[in-house]
């Protein structure tokens, strides 16, 4: 089969490797029929993850066709249409157990890291039974790809942690893929204000048509006065970190009102100063997490009864076998004006 295979930093290439087999009677086979690329990969292209290896398949998002099954899989068969999760869980854990899949004992985020990932023609799932969503009829699977990562993500890092409510003021900053998509699983909740902060004017319009009621160049004016400015100098109840710099999750300890919450999302490569001294008083909260794919049966209904449409994320399509192009529409995300770009297996 073909796979996007690593080399080591700054090398890629679109080749020839063996078809996955069944290793564990609890595995899957999946034929992908979508997939897509995500920040995460580009990061690991940069070397920035160092226990990707040479020779590993990229990839944790996408849809597919169940082709085998091991002898302890009970809950699909051939030819059913899955959803795969990014996060690999085994449900037997002790963190299984409380929910917490991404810090599984024997998966968690595995795929296109630890083991052979998705951008390719077959990939192997791990606990399939407990690592698979069955796709009901006429779901829309390209805006399902959407629930392979992103939406979790958003939800449960972003609104989940945040406790997002009715009326808040929310602030996110980042209206990168992940950033959209905490806009728009925040509007379960109906709050009266959403302010989105970026630095590329495109992504702040597509975060207006999305339903943000402000929205902030922070190049161009001060993010935190005028965050000030439209709470009457309360701050906001609740602010996302969505974007993984210093001074983002600065902004975010800035603007934070009394008895608010600072969800953080983004992925930090360097520390950050924690200002206990204006906020020790505050009563605020500040929650990390890495995406647990909890809520995953949850938003698959509201995107199935079409409360939400995560695809109007897609900007580009591609070929699977033309994923170098769609590699480079995605890492020159600014000109391309490229949210996610989906790669179709014919
Ligand atoms: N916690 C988790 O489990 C989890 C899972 C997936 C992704 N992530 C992280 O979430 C973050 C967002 O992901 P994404 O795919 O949307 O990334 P992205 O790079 O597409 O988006 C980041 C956005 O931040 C903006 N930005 C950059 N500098 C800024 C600044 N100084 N002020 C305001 N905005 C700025 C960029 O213009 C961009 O639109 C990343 O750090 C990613 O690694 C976390
Ligand atoms: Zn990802
Ligand atoms: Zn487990």
């Amino acid at each position: 089969m073909k796979a996007l295979v690593y080399h080591g930093a700054g090398k890629k290439a679109w080749e020839e490797k063996p078809k996955p087999t069944l290793l564990d009677p609890s595995d899957a086979i999946i034929k992908i029929s979508k997939t897509t690329i995500c920040g995460t990969d580009l990061h690991i292209l940069k070397g920035d993850v160092p226990e990707v290896t040479d020779g590993r398949i990229l990839g944790h998002e996408g849809v597919g066709v169940v082709e085998e099954v091991g002898s302890a899989v009970t809950e699909f068969k051939k030819g059913d249409r899955v959803l795969i999760s990014c996060i690999t869980s085994c449900g037997k854990c002790e963190y299984c157990k409380k929910g917490m899949y991404s810090h599984c004992e024997k998966g968690g985020w595995i795929l296109g890291h630890l083991i052979d990932g998705t951008q390719a023609e077959y990939v192997r799932i791990p606990f399939a039974d407990n690592s698979l969503y069955h796709i009901p009829k006429d779901a829309d699977e390209e805006a399902l790809v959407m629930l392979s990562d992103i939406l979790p993500t958003a939800y449960e890092c972003g609104v989940l942690n945040g406790q997002v409510k009715p009326g808040d003021t929310v602030v996110i900053v980042g209206a990168g893929p992940i950033g959209l998509a905490v806009l728009i699983t925040a509007q379960f909740y109906t709050p009266a204000a959403i302010i989105m902060v970026d630095v590329d004017d495109n992504r702040l319009q597509v975060a207006k048509s999305f339903g943000a009621t402000h929205v902030i160049n922070s190049n161009n004016e001060n993010g935190i006065e005028k965050i000030m400015q439209l709470t009457d100098s309360r701050g906001v109840d609740v602010a996302v970190e969505a974007v993984g710099i210093p001074a983002t999750f600065e902004l975010c300890q800035s603007v934070i009102a009394a008895g608010g919450h600072i969800a953080n999302v983004g992925v930090h490569g360097k520390s950050v100063s924690l200002h206990l001294e204006t906020l020790w008083s505050k009563n605020i909260t500040i929650t990390t997490r890495l995406v647990d794919t909890v809520s995953t049966p949850l938003l698959l209904k509201t995107v199935v009864s079409k409360k939400v449409d995560p695809s109007k994320l897609i900007t580009h399509h591609f070929a699977l076998a033309d994923i170098i192009s769609a590699y480079e529409a995605f890492g020159n995300a600014a000109k391309e004006k490229t949210l996610k770009v989906i790669l179709t297996n014919d």
